[in-house]
């Protein structure tokens, strides 16, 4: 084991700054990015190297957990990013030294360009690269902007908006010092029970590939060069959407087959284009945990995929090698596990540095592969133009957040991203002049903006209740039951009952809180998994007082994972699935309430009957449901793909544009969408296809394209979707990826339901 005395030793022999005066080839920006690299890195000892795989949380972050936790505390945990026996106060000098390349979670500029001030103060003035969990806005920071959340972004299946969302993101992130965002999320979230299901794009791998490729897109923008673009990661790999118990972080036990067809594709179109870095998954994969994956990071992503960038570990995973997976021994055994595996960086804190360089010291793991890590988080930093200004600009900061440009893009978002499942008797819209009751936890709650956000300004913030009282040409009426979906009075449940007989209409409010910093009243969010999928607490209870009443009954559901309550689906008027829709997410509710805005989102993700039915999703294998349950429905609440509209879209001609293809070519597959209603609306067309016989087994349908139409009312539109011998390829019974000539069914329509699908048979001939 090396001694802290000779990493100490190598560091003050170093620790001049020798060139303090003169720039040094690595720092003249007209050099391209190798040669600066090759110049720095030939300048580096070892322990600066380890030191920009090494990554810390934020010095406030770890100031507030030494203020509010006791020692004992302090030692048992490791989720309070502190570090037992490494106090904050020395943090500048392990900075200062070189030991440190990245940050994460500091979530105020001030702090930023302090850090980055201790970097440029140590030997070769190596700028820190800042990461932030920016999932749907860069929402740990007060005062940004607050876009609806995967999942509500994937329900409006709009990829110009997530792309533009992302840019502004980037913008919004670079402005407060950091670079790096967490994100995009594309596990493949099966299992509702799972409490990070809102922070993914939903169930199909189709479309969940495609929104994290408009998150990098946006976020990247090619190659994030430039003082407004952000480095990217596509996390977690792989396969945590799926755990055996719908906890987070729970075993993965999953064919080789499903793992390529299903899980890997994302990630796969991340690495195509562009994405700068991965993060691995807290879970293990077939007894193997992510981290100690040389299959993953070594054989996939690097040489099967050719991934450039760099890959970061999860939050103390590596730690977790030993201390929960236990397939390490000691931590020098993690950390040989993990960096052989492929992990570039370590996240966090300073159980790294000391045995890595023990590590190569005893020839376990080569210099070179400290190199091959080392040279992609450069390469980030070069890009990023760190090294020619690393400072941000504190009276900008405020300037660039939250702006009208991008509180338009995150109510657009919301608008579509809102989901109507149920319209009887067309009782939506209302009419402004109704006499409307509102009351549920989630009315007047923060709870529409999500996981990973932080409280934010009120003034930023427009609640269901403020959106309804905005539109509203007469008083609304809102009934406070407090804002805990956990508990609800039976008091304040009678006398909610009791106001909505006053009403014309009655709505209310009820679903999930995600909110990080809500610890105890939270249903969902990372590490918040529920045994059901019901409505928690009291609340069917308060629907059903309120429905009692005898008032119309509209319910609004804000909640980060699918819920299913069969008795509200029964017996409400409206049913009106608002996701988390972020800041103005309150404004885009009652426009649609209103019928300002025609709802045009769909679902991203099956909504099952209750949680005993999970795993339902739509593209499940043709055995799946042959057989029914004794004690409930076997069919699901609602289906991939679902949502209505105020207008009526009719489907006609579906044309394919030859019936035969040989195993390379494409058809064109084209129908005619007509708006038959009264008004103007969006519909988003779905492509699915179906191997009608394989010789392995396929599901039933796959999603393979989508289109967002505008259609004026008594417009129509054809819509063409090219069907390539790739989307109808699979692995065959030898894990070969091709297609196998037969009968295709081709089905393009509304949802994923048959009955809204029109079909055609396409033949792949030999
Ligand atoms: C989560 C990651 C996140 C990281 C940093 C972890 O607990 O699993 O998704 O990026 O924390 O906040």
């Amino acid at each position: 084991m090396i001694k802290k005395l000779s990493i100490l030793v190598v560091c003050v022999l170093m620790g001049s700054p020798v060139w303090a005066d003169s720039k040094r080839p690595y720092q003249d920006p007209a050099l391209s990015d190798e040669e600066r690299i090759d110049d720095l890195i030939a300048r580096m000892t070892l322990v600066e190297k380890i030191g920009q795989m090494s990554q810390y949380v934020g010095i406030e972050h770890i100031q507030k957990s030494e203020k509010n936790m006791s020692i004992e505390e302090m030692q048992a945990g490791d989720a309070q990013g502190l570090y037992p026996n490494l106090h904050s106060s020395k943090i500048p000098a392990l900075i200062e030294r070189g030991e440190v390349g990245s940050f994460l979670h500091v979530k105020n500029p001030a702090e930023a360009n302090l850090l980055q001030g201790y970097a440029s103060k140590s030997r070769l003035a190596i700028p820190l690269i800042i990461g932030i969990d920016a999932i749907h806005g860069n929402g740990l920071v007060k005062g940004s902007t607050i876009y609806p959340t995967p999942l509500t972004m994937a329900s409006s299946w709009n990829l110009d908006l997530v792309r533009e969302a992302n840019v502004q993101t980037a913008r919004e992130m670079r402005a407060n010092g950091a670079q790096w965002s967490f994100t995009p999320n594309v596990d493949i979230a099966r299992d509702a029970r799972w409490g990070r299901v809102g922070e993914t794009f939903g169930e199909d791998t189709y479309l969940v590939s495609e929104m994290g490729v408009a998150v990098i897109e946006g976020l990247q923008q090619g190659d994030f060069r430039g003082p407004e673009k952000g480095l990217a990661t596509a996390k977690h790999f792989v396969a945590g959407g799926d755990p055996i118990n719908g906890l987070n972080l729970s075993p993965m036990d999953i064919s080789m087959r499903s793992l390529r067809q299903d899980f890997f594709p994302p990630f796969k179109r991340a690495v195509d284009v562009g994405v700068f870095s991965f993060m691995a998954a807290h879970n293990e994969i077939n007894g193997v945990p992510a981290h100690a994956n040389r299959f993953l990071f070594h054989d996939v992503l690097r040489e099967e995929w050719g991934f450039k960038g760099f890959v970061v570990s999860d939050w103390m995973d590596i730690e977790r090698l030993k201390t929960m997976h236990r397939v390490a021994e000691t931590q020098t055994e993690a950390v040989f596990q993990s960096v052989d595996a492929g992990l570039d960086m370590h996240m966090h804190g300073p159980d790294f540095l000391e045995p890595l360089a023990d590590l190569v010291e005893k020839g376990r793991i080569s210099e070179a592969r400290i190199d091959a890590a080392v040279r992609p988080i450069l390469l980030a930093k070069f890009r990023l133009g760190l090294f020619e200004s690393s400072q941000v600009d504190l009276g900008e900061a405020r300037a660039a957040m939250f702006t009208t440009e991008h509180q338009q893009t995150a109510l657009q978002m919301a608008q579509q991203g809102i989901v109507l499942l149920k319209n009887e008797g067309q009782i939506l819209p209302l009419k402004k002049d109704q006499k409307v009751f509102v009351t549920g936890p989630n009315a007047d709650s923060q709870a529409i903006l999500g996981d990973w956000v932080f409280a934010q300004p009120d003034e930023n913030v427009t609640t269901v209740v403020e959106g309804l009282k905005a539109l509203s040409s007469v008083p609304v009426d809102f009934y406070d039951v407090g804002s805990q979906v956990k508990s609800t009075s039976a008091s304040a449940i009678e006398a909610a009952g009791q106001r909505a007989k006053e009403a014309d209409v009655a709505i209310v409010v009820v679903g999930e809180n995600a909110l990080r910093q809500n610890h105890k009243g939270k249903t969902g969010g990372e590490n918040v998994g529920r045994s059901s999928i019901n409505l928690i607490g009291q609340q069917l209870d308060l629907v059903k007082a309120v429905q009692g009443s005898g008032t119309p009954t509209i319910v609004v559901l804000v909640n980060n994972r699918p819920l299913s309550e069969p008795w509200i689906v029964e017996n409400a008027s409206a049913l009106i699935e608002a996701w988390e829709p972020g800041s103005l997410g309150g404004q885009a509710v009652a426009e649609i309430i209103y019928g300002e805005v025609n709802p045009s989102g769909k679902l991203p993700i099956t909504i099952p009957y209750s949680a005993g039915h999970i795993q339902s999703i739509y593209n499940h294998k043709p055995s799946a449901l042959v057989r029914t349950y004794v004690d409930a429905p076997s069919q699901n609440l609602y289906e991939f793909g679902d949502g209505l509209s105020y207008t009526e879209f009719e489907y006609s001609d579906l044309e394919l544009s030859k019936d035969e293809m040989g195993p390379d070519g494409s058809v064109k597959a084209s129908l005619t969408v007509t708006n038959a209603g009264a008004r103007a609306g969006d519909e988003v067309v779905q492509l699915y296809i179906r191997d009608n016989f394989s010789r392995v087994t396929r599901p039933v349908k796959e999603l393979k394209g989508f289109k967002r139409v505008s259609l004026a009312a008594g417009e129509s539109q054809t819509v063409d979707f090219q069907v390539t011998a790739e989307m109808l390829a699979y692995y065959d019974l030898k894990m070969k990826w091709g297609v196998e000539p037969g009968d295709f069914t081709i089905m393009v329509g509304a949802s994923s339901r048959n009955r809204d699908l029109k079909t055609g048979l396409l033949k792949v001939t030999p």
